[in-house]
C-alpha cells in the first residue's frame, strides 16, 4: 500500500475515507483535521485557555500533543485516583511526567484525590457501597467534580476531553438502544458552559481509536495501554466489539451513525422534547460551590460527609 500523496509506503489504510498515507503524510492530516473539527464545531480560539484532561492514555496525550503542536494555549490536568490494582495511578502519572520532559514548557495540574480528601476511588467506593463494589461510578462523580472545579478555579475558557469516535458511537448506540433521550440530547461534540459547568469539547470525536493509537505510535508517544483494571467487563466493551463486527462489515459505519446524528441534531433535523424543558432548579452546592440540583449537598460531597 502507497502513501496517496507521495508514493511511499503508507503507515495507514483508512477505509473509510479511501485514504492511505505514509508516515509525515498521516500526522499532516491528522492535526489538519484536528483543527478542522475544533473550526467546525466552535470549540475554541487561539486566544482561549484549555484545559486538557489527561488519564496517561494514548487519547488524551496525543490531544494534549496536537494542540501544543498547533501553537493553542493548553495546560494539562491529571486526577490521580489512587488506583493500586497493576500500578494503574502510577504507571498513568509516569507516562505523562516522559510526556512532560519532551514537551518542555508544558504546564500540568495534578489532583491526588487521596492526599486531598483522605480517601483513593477504591476506598470511597468501598466504604460508600455504590456500584455493587465496582469503583466505576464513584470514579464518574469525582473526575467530573474535579475537572470542573480546576477549570472554573484555573479560569479555563475550556475543558476538552480525549474521547474518540469509538467512545462516542458505543455511548451512542447504547443510549440508542435504550432510548435514553435525556442521554441523547446532551451527547455533543460541544457542551456549552452554564450555571457553573465550563465548557466542555471533544476535539478527537471525529477520529476512529486506532487512527489516535496510530499517531501516538508515530510520534513516538508512549502511553498506558492497559484499561483501567475495573473497567474489564464495561458495558460500553461489549458493544465496541458488535461495533467492530459491523465496521467490518461496512467501512465507515461507525463514523456515518455518530457524525449524521450529531449533524441532524445541530440542524435541528433531531429534537428531543428535552430540548425544550427547562432545566432542572441548580443551586450552588454550601460545601464546594459547585451547580447541584440535589437538595443540599451535592453528589460529590456527600461522597465524604459519611466519612466524618
Ligand atoms: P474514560 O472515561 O476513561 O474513557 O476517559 C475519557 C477522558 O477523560 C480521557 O480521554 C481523558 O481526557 C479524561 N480522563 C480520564 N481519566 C482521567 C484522569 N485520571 N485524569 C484526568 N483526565 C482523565
Ligand atoms: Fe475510574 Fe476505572 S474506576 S478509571
Ligand atoms: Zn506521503
Ligand atoms: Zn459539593
Amino acid at each position: 500500500m502507497k502513501c496517496r500523496k507521495c508514493g511511499k509506503p503508507a503507515v495507514i489504510n483508512m477505509r473509510h475515507h479511501k485514504l492511505a498515507l505514509c508516515a509525515d503524510h498521516f500526522i499532516e492530516w491528522f492535526v489538519r483535521q484536528t483543527e478542522r473539527t475544533i473550526e467546525k464545531y466552535r470549540m475554541f480560539t487561539r486566544d482561549s485557555r484549555i484545559l486538557v484532561a489527561v488519564s496517561g492514555g494514548k487519547d488524551s496525550l496525543s490531544l494534549w500533543d496536537v494542540l501544543l503542536e498547533l501553537g493553542y494555549k493548553a495546560d494539562g490536568l491529571y486526577i490521580d485516583l489512587g488506583i493500586e490494582a497493576n500500578d494503574y495511578s502510577k504507571t498513568s502519572h509516569a507516562k505523562i511526567d516522559a510526556f512532560m520532559e519532551n514537551h518542555p514548557g508544558a504546564r500540568l495540574h495534578v489532583v491526588d484525590i487521596k492526599a486531598t480528601y483522605g480517601e483513593s476511588i477504591p476506598e470511597v467506593a468501598m466504604r460508600v457501597r455504590r456500584g455493587r463494589g465496582k469503583p466505576c461510578s464513584v470514579c464518574g462523580i469525582v473526575k467530573r467534580h474535579e475537572m470542573n472545579r480546576i477549570a472554573i478555579e484555573g479560569g479555563y475558557d475550556v475543558l476538552a476531553t480525549g474521547h474518540n469516535l469509538d467512545d462516542e458511537v458505543a455511548v451512542l448506540f447504547l443510549n440508542t438502544l435504550h432510548w435514553q433521550t435525556g442521554y441523547l440530547a446532551r451527547q455533543a461534540p460541544v457542551l456549552p458552559a452554564e450555571n457553573g459547568f465550563a465548557k466542555k469539547v471533544k476535539p478527537l470525536c471525529r477520529f476512529y481509536e486506532r487512527e489516535v493509537a496510530a499517531y501516538a505510535l508515530v510520534k513516538g508517544i508512549d502511553y498506558i495501554y492497559d484499561e483501567c483494571p475495573f473497567a474489564v467487563g464495561a458495558k460500553t466493551i461489549f458493544y465496541k466489539g458488535i461495533l467492530n463486527q459491523i465496521e467490518e462489515k461496512s467501512p465507515g459505519a461507525k463514523h456515518q451513525f455518530y457524525l449524521n446524528y450529531v449533524d441532524a441534531r445541530r440542524k435541528g433535523k433531531i429534537k428531543f422534547a428535552e430540548d425544550d424543558e427547562e432545566p432542572p432548579e441548580m443551586h450552588p452546592c454550601p460545601k464546594c460551590g459547585q451547580p447541584t440540583t440535589a437538595p443540599g449537598l451535592c453528589t460529590f460531597c456527600r461522597l465524604w460527609e459519611s466519612n466524618k
